[in-house]
């Protein structure tokens, strides 16, 4: 029998269901929330009350463009946390509920491992560029960086982490003291590939291992910017690209080192990328630019992958269901945690 799978992802703004048989995708919804435009961030009760209005006609939506009955599904899968919350408690309980009503399993999902596990979605039979155990992935969104070693499906040990604030939230962060929209991610790439990245040196930290921090970075940038519109209040809107390619390479390289440093280290020239700073053009070149000069065999997201979604949630409940590993009703919503 088909082993199909509806998966369920509300940990921020972005509510999602995704349907999945046999490993291939058959059906993937996103409704995301644009409320949070006007307030340079997520506020995370317009987030709650938007998931609630959305989780049922996105649930619907997938089922409908899966061509999958409900009755037909083998179980329901979520994302349990981390996350805000508020989102995670509509997700949560609306999967449960539903799971518990057609006599199903349920299976919570971690969604950092979610988004590694992203590079396992088949989107037709002959789809198979996946990545071999063990492979390395630098995992790198607005609340985690982090090289993460994956051993197998169900085991992936932390190497390195951000010891304060993840890559994107740093993006988000400089991208607002420069006035520019919410999130900054996406508005920063567009710039920085009109801009010179050599233009402006911001500081590098030194941080021991495979750790990352991102917290001086931006301090830096935020008093070279104050420095500079000083002299000139109109400095940032001309040069805005210049400063966008700086940031940008700023953060690839740090990235990069200690990816770098992390492959030699482990001999694992598997490398793949997740997360929402994986749409990042600057850091998908650094990877192709990798692979043909140190040899290593990268996996880069397709774009609807690198930001949250269900169909990572739903692979992800896949191959925990492959291993009979479900979740009682009584095991609640997390907000903080990194993966096992
Ligand atoms: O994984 P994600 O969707 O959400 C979580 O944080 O869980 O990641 C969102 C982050 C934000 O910081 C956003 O600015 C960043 O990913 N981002 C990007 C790009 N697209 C999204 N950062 C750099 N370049 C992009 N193209």
């Amino acid at each position: 029998m088909d082993t199909i799978i509806l998966g369920i992802e509300s940990s921020c703004d972005d509510t999602s269901a995704a349907v999945i048989r046999d490993g291939v995708l058959l059906s993937s919804v996103i409704a995301s929330q644009a409320v949070h435009e006007a307030y340079g961030g997520v506020v995370p009760e317009l987030a709650s009350r938007a998931h609630q209005q959305n989780i049922v006609p996105v649930v619907h939506e997938a089922l409908k463009r899966a061509g999958v009955a409900k009755e037909q599904l083998s179980a329901v899968a979520f994302t349990r946390g981390p996350g805000l919350m508020g989102s995670l408690l509509v997700g949560v309980s609306f999967a449960k509920g539903f799971a518990r009503a057609l006599g199903i399993p349920m299976v919570d999902v971690n969604h950092l491992q979610g988004h590694v596990l992203a590079h396992f979605i088949k989107e037709s039979e002959a789809d198979h560029d996946q990545p071999h155990f063990p492979f390395l992935c630098l995992l790198v969104s607005g609340g985690n960086s982090q090289i993460i070693r994956v051993n197998a499906y169900n085991d992936m040990e932390v190497i390195g982490q951000t010891i304060d604030d993840a890559a994107g939230e740093a993006i988000d962060k400089c991208s607002k003291v420069m006035g520019l929209g919410y999130p900054g991610g996406p508005i920063i790439d567009r710039l920085a590939r009109q801009g010179n990245p050599g233009a402006y040196i911001f500081s590098k930290p030194h941080i021991p291992g495979f750790d990352y921090s991102f917290s001086g970075l931006k301090t830096s940038f935020l008093y070279s910017l104050r420095e500079w519109v000083k002299e000139d209040p109109d400095f940032i809107e001309h040069h805005k690209e210049d400063l966008a390619a700086s940031l940008e390479k700023t953060i690839v390289d740090i990235l990069m080192d200690k990816l770098r440093a992390a492959v030699k280290a482990t001999g694992i020239r598997e490398v793949a990328v997740a997360g929402g700073v994986s749409a990042n053009n600057g850091l998908r070149n650094a990877f192709r630019e990798h692979a043909s000069k140190y040899g290593w065999r990268i996996f880069i997201p397709k774009f609807g992958y690198t930001t949250d979604n269900a169909a990572m949630i739903a692979i992800t409940g896949y191959f925990k269901f492959l291993d009979k590993d479900f979740c009682t009703i009584d095991k609640p919503a997390y907000a903080r945690v990194t993966i096992k």
